[in-house]
């Protein structure tokens, strides 16, 4: 089976869902920021503090590629892996793209009940609040998030309820494709 990739903004609920769907599915669960931290031998947020963003978007970018380019897993990039057009057709060429959505309120309240670093969250203009910067990131990011296969809004879905839509659309594609 193709990959499946889980892309979507910080708190959309990739990891949680892909959890689930690799249980359901019995396959392996890549979370991407996993590998680049175990791989540097540094946190995510000190890749940024020391290197920079760029840099940090290169590793990234190495990473996805040796991975999206692999069968049978399931993906978790971090949410800003759908930014360069080139991670973007690696993962359309080699797997099946869900994009998660979810309200910025929500989005909020999530990141809020984690202690992990984002740097690009903290990365705000003067009297510029957390909601506003998830705002006005989400708003530059939606039209990479909208070039999946499949949109998922998480804010009032159960991650079962989710997986179960994922579970019903890959036997679909499955059926269309036997068709083809
Ligand atoms: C980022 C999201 C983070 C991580 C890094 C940058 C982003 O991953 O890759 O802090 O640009 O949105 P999560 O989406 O898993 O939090």
């Amino acid at each position: 089976m193709k990959s499946l990739i889980l892309t979507g903004f910080m708190g959309t609920g990739k990891s949680t869902l892909g959890k689930v769907l690799a249980e359901r599915l019995q396959l392996p669960l890549v979370d991407l920021d996993t590998v680049v931290v175990q791989e540097q031998q540094m946190e995510i947020s000190e890749i940024f503090a020391t290197y920079g963003e760029e840099t940090f978007r290169e590793i990234e970018h190495d990473v996805l590629c040796r991975y999206a380019a692999q069968p049978d897993l399931i993906i978790s990039p971090g949410g800003g892996a759908v930014l360069r057009a080139e991670n973007r057709a690696v993962m359309k060429e080699h797997c099946s793209v869900i994009s998660l959505l979810a309200r910025p309120e929500i989005i909020l309240e999530r990141v809020n009940r984690d202690t992990t670093v984002r740097p690009v969250l903290e990365n705000r203009k003067p009297g510029q609040s957390k909601l506003q910067r998830i705002e006005e990131v989400l708003t530059q990011r939606m039209p990479c998030y909208q070039e999946a296969d499949l949109l998922l809004d998480t804010s009032d879905a159960s991650v079962e309820e989710l997986a179960e839509q994922v579970l019903v659309w890959l036997k679909q594609q499955a059926g269309e494709m036997t068709w083809v």
